[in-house]
């Protein structure tokens, strides 16, 4: 049995592989529910093989949507449509989990096939909330600054949110602290210019995020894994970065978080990336190491060959991916063929096997 296809238990669940459909924002929701497009795209990804799925970011309130059309997870009325989704996935044995998500700066913005930049309020925008009143660049809009009321505001929806989740039948909640959204925000330098207990030291700037954590564990049950997204580094001078991320895996660890999915950048548009097949993998790599904490490596990683190294050079433990897993909604039964690995395939599409 290949690395790829052997199963990984976190806390009371198993996840039959490691192949787990990175959160995509499919930017297809009015008032934050899901549609059939979310069945059918996800559910295909389940019949597909997937281990794990993560659905895509899901506001914790309206404000914290990046667009209008953002799912989202902050009412009642939410969970029917959740709940048909994450049953179908766990009847094709995949694990179903949900980002949890607030965009802070980079809310109120268009869908990226109308190019994105801000959405004026005259046009269905909102007033936007962040750590410091800077915002993201030019073309997007100008936050307020957060006072404690609004940051009480934030733990509670994100707690709420963890409630709702369950209910929804998610098995798995991923925080969403990467990719310049809220909580990000508060973590680097560069956006973060508070000057009272959540901005300035590392432990200040690391306090929201650690406060959102405890609010989310207090719904959340202790035998469901709970993991965070973050970006490793902002690929900025100054900027939040790989060295505070090993710090912070430390920290989240004692904190009962089960597994860091490790991304970087999308706080500033000064960043400097150069891409690659898995440019990111060095940071899931360090993060592991030097803490022993699961890890999950995202970003370019498209062959079965090229996860399955990862895996057996201990680089991390789930394969994270995104683009591919658009092109091509049954990677994991193809990738276990290419393995020589004999998994079992949805009895209605055996005569393909
Ligand atoms: C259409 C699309 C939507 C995305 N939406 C999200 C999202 O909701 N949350 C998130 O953390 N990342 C999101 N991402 C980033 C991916 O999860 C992933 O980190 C990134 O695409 C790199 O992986 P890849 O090279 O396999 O595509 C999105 C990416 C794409 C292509």
């Amino acid at each position: 049995m290949s690395k790829l296809f052997t199963p990984l238990q976190i806390k009371s669940v198993t996840f039959r592989n490691r192949i787990t459909v990175s959160p995509m924002c499919q930017y297809t929701s009015e008032d934050g529910f899901a549609t059939d497009w979310h069945l059918v795209h996800l559910g295909s990804r389940a019949v597909g093989g997937a281990g794990f799925i993560i659905s895509e970011a899901a506001a914790v309130s309206p404000e914290g949507r990046i667009s209008p059309f953002d799912l989202g997870i902050w009412k009642d009325a939410h969970l029917e449509k959740l709940q048909q989704i994450t049953s179908f996935i766990s009847a094709q044995g995949t694990v179903p989990g949900i980002q949890l998500a607030h965009a802070g700066r980079k809310a109120s913005t268009n869908v990226p096939w109308q190019g994105r930049g801000k959405v004026d309020v005259e046009h269905g925008g909102w007033t936007v909330v962040a750590p410091s009143a800077i915002a993201f660049s030019d073309n997007y809009p100008m936050p307020v600054a957060l006072d404690e009321q609004g940051i009480q505001k934030v733990i509670d929806d994100f707690r709420a949110a963890a409630k709702r989740s369950l209910e929804a039948g998610f098995k798995v909640i991923e925080i969403h602290s990467a990719h310049g959204y809220l909580l990000h925000q508060f973590l680097s330098p560069l956006s973060n210019h508070r000057t009272d207990k959540y901005g300035g030291t590392f432990e200040n700037r690391i306090r929201l995020l650690l406060e959102v954590i405890a609010a989310v564990q207090t719904e959340w049950p202790a035998n469901l894994p709970l993991i965070v997204r973050i970006s490793a580094t902002d690929w900025v001078q100054g900027g939040w970065h790989l060295e505070e991320s090993i710090k912070l895996a430390r920290i989240l660890q004692e904190k009962d978080v089960d597994l860091m999915d490790v991304s970087s950048g999308g706080l500033s548009n000064l960043q400097q990336i150069s891409t690659g097949p898995g440019y990111q993998l060095p940071f899931a790599s360090r993060i592991k190491k030097e803490t022993g904490m699961l890890t999950g490596a995202v970003g370019m990683i498209t062959t079965s060959i090229q996860a399955e190294t990862i895996l057996v050079n201990g680089d991390a433990d789930l394969i994270i991916m995104a683009r591919e897993m658009l092109r091509q909604p049954y990677f994991p039964l193809q990738a276990a063929g290419e393995l020589n690995d004999d998994i079992k395939w949805p009895v209605q599409y055996e005569r393909a096997k």
